[in-house]
Order: C-alpha cells, then sequence, then structure tokens
C-alpha cells in the first residue's frame, strides 16, 4: 500500500479537497484525534468502501478538554496511526498544528443538546467538539464523514450541526466497535489497569442487562436504571457518573422505554472516564 500523504496545512487541505471534487472524486472522511484502534479502523475500513478518496484526520483538539482533564497525556502515537492509515489504504491524513487563531472569537453550540448527559459534566466539551468538526468538515469538504455510535451525544449534535449549517455532507453512523468480551474500544481504554479493566466490563454488563429487561417487557424507566446501578455499584473503583435513558432524539428523559431511545452510561473506572450506550428503536 502507497503512504499516505501527510497534510498539516488547512489551505493546503481545503486546496486538496477542492481540486479532488473538481475530478469528480468522492471524499469519504474520518475525524480522529488519533490513537486509532480496531473501532477507528472499522469506520476508515467503511469510508474505503464507499468512496474513491479516503482523509483521516488526526487532530487532539484542545478547546473539547476540560482544565482538569487528560488533554496532555492523551495518547499521540503518529508513526504508529500512519502505518495504520497506510495498511488500510487512506490517501491522505490531515494533521495541523493547530486549527485556531490565538485571537479565535467563532464558537458553534448547538441549542439544546450541549448542556445534557455528557455536557452536564464536562462544560464546553460539545462546544469544542462542534467548532472542530464544523472547521475540519469546512476544509476538507467530504460527501461522507464517518462517527461511531458510542459517542452517541456528539453523534447527535454533529447531526444537527451539519443539517442546521447546511454543510452538504452526509453524517454515517458506525456501530460500536467492541472488544472479544464487550467491553466498547476507546483510545482510553489504554488507561486502565487489569483490574480496571476487568471493572469496566461491568458497564456493558449493565447495559446488556436493560437490554434483556426490554426483551422481557420491562419497560419502567425507573426500574431498568435501579437494576443497572445495582450492576455498576458492585465494582469497588467504579464510580458512576450517570446512567440514563431518554429519547434518542432530544436527550430528555423518559419515563419508560418507548419509541426511539438512548440507553447512557458513564463512569470513571480509577480516573478513566468512559461511556457507553446502546438504542431502541420504536419500542411499542
Ligand atoms: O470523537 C472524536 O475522536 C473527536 O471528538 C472528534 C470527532 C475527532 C473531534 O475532535
Amino acid at each position: 500500500m502507497p503512504e499516505p500523504v501527510v497534510i498539516e496545512g488547512a489551505g493546503e487541505m481545503q486546496a486538496r479537497a477542492r481540486e479532488l471534487a473538481r475530478t469528480g472524486k468522492s471524499i469519504g472522511f474520518v475525524p480522529t484525534m488519533g490513537a486509532l484502534h480496531a473501532g477507528h479502523m472499522s469506520l476508515i475500513e467503511r469510508a474505503r468502501r464507499e468512496n474513491d478518496v479516503v482523509v483521516v484526520s488526526i487532530y487532539v483538539n484542545p478547546s473539547q478538554f476540560g482544565p482538569d482533564e487528560d488533554y496532555s497525556r492523551y495518547p499521540r502515537p503518529f508513526e504508529a496511526d500512519k502505518a495504520l492509515c497506510a495498511a488500510a489504504g487512506v490517501d491522505y491524513i490531515f494533521a495541523p498544528k493547530t486549527l485556531y487563531a490565538e485571537d479565535v472569537r467563532t464558537w458553534v453550540t448547538v441549542g439544546g443538546l450541549e448542556d445534557k448527559l455528557e455536557g452536564l459534566s464536562r462544560p464546553g466539551h460539545f462546544r469544542g467538539v462542534a467548532t472542530v468538526v464544523t472547521k475540519l468538515l469546512s476544509i476538507v469538504r467530504p460527501d461522507r464523514a464517518y462517527f461511531g455510535r458510542k459517542d452517541a451525544q456528539q453523534l447527535l449534535i454533529i447531526q444537527v450541526l451539519t443539517r442546521d449549517l447546511d454543510l452538504g455532507c452526509q453524517i454515517v453512523p458506525c456501530e460500536t466497535a467492541r472488544e472479544p468480551d464487550g467491553l466498547a474500544m476507546s483510545s482510553r481504554n489504554s488507561y486502565l489497569t487489569p483490574s480496571e479493566r476487568r471493572q469496566a466490563l461491568a458497564i456493558h454488563r449493565a447495559l446488556e442487562y436493560c437490554r434483556t429487561q426490554v426483551k422481557l417487557g420491562e419497560l419502567d424507566a425507573m426500574k431498568l436504571l435501579g437494576g443497572m446501578g445495582d450492576i455498576l455499584s458492585q465494582q469497588p473503583d467504579l464510580e458512576v457518573d450517570y446512567i440514563a435513558i431518554v429519547d434518542a432524539d432530544t436527550l430528555e428523559d423518559l419515563r419508560a422505554v418507548q419509541g426511539d431511545v438512548l440507553v447512557a452510561i458513564a463512569a470513571k473506572v480509577g480516573k478513566t472516564r468512559l461511556i457507553d450506550n446502546i438504542r431502541f428503536e420504536e419500542v411499542a
């Protein structure tokens, strides 16, 4: 496989994207913060199948990290990421040093969705995500951009901003990639000690408990939340941030699993914050 072309400049990336569009090539885009794992690779493989050209961005976006979060220690294995991209047939890696002018004054916020679930625990996080994704989509100008369902709130916010700002790009949601035992893949899993790794699996177990209960006919949100809470509380190093049963479009709390429903968990295992979710569509 030929090496991907690495582009650092936003202007150069934009010019290349324009040129590709002029020659009628479709662009599939996978935005990442690097530390690529099998989850990212499944997005890249799908982008490869569905487009003429694949662009992967690698940029640890400072504006989506809070002051006490892991921005400085976030893994940055660029050479390993590049090798994975080469093996997957990626054409371009967009790896800007920064995407923000020192006096940046323009931020993108998506009303009504940013101050719920993740947004409550990570104030400003989604403003950072929405802004960087808007910038990346404006620079790369893809036909399709691929996002994992593990970050369900991020996916929803990006779908809404792409529609509201007429960015002309199709957002393609992709299933959460999981380890063989069910743990959702995440670059942050690499922070877990073996004991934390075992305890983290309770998040998946709690969600699967919920899935089974709903199949058996239990739709009451309080009962389901209680059962999931019991499973999580058995882990000594796991601290629940939230367990939520919400409308998948508005993220408003629900009393019952009815309609299009997102069941989401965020928890700290040791010092590592993990999220996962399942979705029910149109349960009567
Ligand atoms: O999901 C991520 O890795 C990031 O939030 C994204 C979409 C690349 C924006 O920085």
